[in-house]
């Protein structure tokens, strides 16, 4: 097995998910070289902080492709300049064709606003707000075809509170996202996730803390 794996990470924004994984695999010396940050929007937030932190960048900008099969296989020849051995979607608001989430399949993970399989899709925070549910959080999942399903790798669970509005809950998720994806990643990394028959199991730490 290499020692280094590459990890490719996809934005269409911000990037506070990309970043915070990008500072855990640093602080924490993962065996992992995050090899790309590559976003569908030349004007994603995201990519200006991945260029200071040495990270190369690259735009696959979806809005010059006649159609989402060119758009994916151009994205896809692009991500795999960097022989990823992970692929991470941080953000990444595109819908993924079947040949494309085949190609990564098992090595591709996704974070999704909402405890999935809840409210699948956008809107996620307004869409828990309308259901009334008393509690909401996020999921790291691995990348199936079907949108937002796949494996589940990790949740984080938060409460709703009676004042919340969409921006209120979002924050709190997100505070969530930020401790959940850099952990999903980190066991990938390290070589201890597996899926049986649809469910993710993590294999024990290794080398615990001690
Ligand atoms: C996150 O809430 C993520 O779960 C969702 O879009 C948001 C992206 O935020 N898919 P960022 O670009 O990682 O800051």
């Amino acid at each position: 097995m290499r020692a280094m794996k590459n990890i490719v990470i996809l934005i269409s924004g911000r990037g506070s998910n990309m970043q915070s994984i990008v500072r855990a695999a640093r602080s924490e010396q993962w065996p992992c070289r995050i090899a790309a940050v590559i976003s569908n929007r030349a004007d994603a937030q995201g990519l200006e902080f991945a260029a200071e932190h040495g990270i190369p960048t690259a735009v696959v900008a979806s809005k010059a492709y006649p159609s989402r099969e060119a758009f994916d296989a151009a994205l896809q020849a692009e991500i795999d300049k960097f022989a990823p051995d992970l692929v991470v979607l941080a953000g990444f608001m595109r819908i993924l064709t079947p040949p494309f989430v085949e190609h990564y399949a098992g090595r591709m993970l996704n974070i999704h606003p909402s405890l999935l399989p809840s409210f699948p899709g956008l809107a996620t925070h307004r869409q828990a707000l309308a259901a009334g549910v008393k509690v909401h959080g996020a999921t790291v999942h691995f990348v199936t075809a079907e949108l937002d399903h796949g494996p589940i790798v990790e949740q984080a669970v938060v409460p709703v509170l009676p004042d919340d509005d969409e921006h209120t809950l979002a924050d709190r998720v997100l505070a969530q996202e930020h401790i959940i994806y850099p952990k999903a990643v980190r066991w990938f990394v390290e070589g201890r996730l597996r899926i049986d028959n649809g469910i993710v199991r993590v294999a024990a730490d290794a080398n615990p803390p001690v």
